[in-house]
């Protein structure tokens, strides 16, 4: 697959995104006892394995970010933590995180369009965003209205994941 270079420091925030991906959903199963939780869970925990799996084959292993256990402790904690506020706190969580990442691959597709090349990395990437774009659907028909803490918490959650993206371009 051809991989342009300036690419490379998006990916890298694909890789670390997704590797924290998996560990939300291991933070929310850690705890979580509600079957229809733990369905979800699986569900997604699976989705975000294969999309890891994807950016390992293609992301060169020294181009990942150096802060990987800090991305798998974060995206535990983003898991766990409204694991602990129940069932409606984890949807929000996870509407709020994919709504995230649906926009940042949304982005890099536009920047490979303009080059009109790398028609598979393309494709991998619409492969990637539309999954997460189901997982947020998944989430957002689980819950109508958000509460005022419920919304702190979003965007809490969405800056930062603005913050680790910027952070994991560069290292
Ligand atoms: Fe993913
Ligand atoms: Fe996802």
């Amino acid at each position: 697959m051809l991989i342009p270079d300036f690419i490379i420091p998006d990916l890298r925030t694909d890789h670390a995104g997704e590797t924290g991906a998996v560990f939300i959903y291991k933070g929310i199963l850690l705890i979580s006892k509600n079957n229809e939780i733990v369905e979800f869970a699986n569900d997604h925990l699976k989705t975000e394995s294969r999309h890891l799996e994807l950016l390992e084959k293609i992301l060169p292993s020294n181009e990942k970010s150096k802060l990987l256990f800090l991305w798998k402790f974060l995206g535990f904690l983003t898991g766990f933590i409204p694991s602990l506020f129940g069932k409606k706190f984890i949807y929000v969580t996870i509407f709020f995180v994919e709504s995230f990442v649906e926009r940042h691959y949304k982005k890099q597709i536009f920047e490979l369009r303009k080059e009109n090349k790398s028609l598979d990395l393309i494709k991998l990437l619409e492969k990637l965003k539309n999954e997460e774009i189901s997982h947020k659907e998944d989430s957002l028909r689980r819950f109508d209205k958000l509460s005022i803490l419920e919304r702190i918490w979003g965007n809490i959650v969405k800056i930062g994941s603005k913050i680790a993206v910027s952070i994991s371009h560069k290292i």
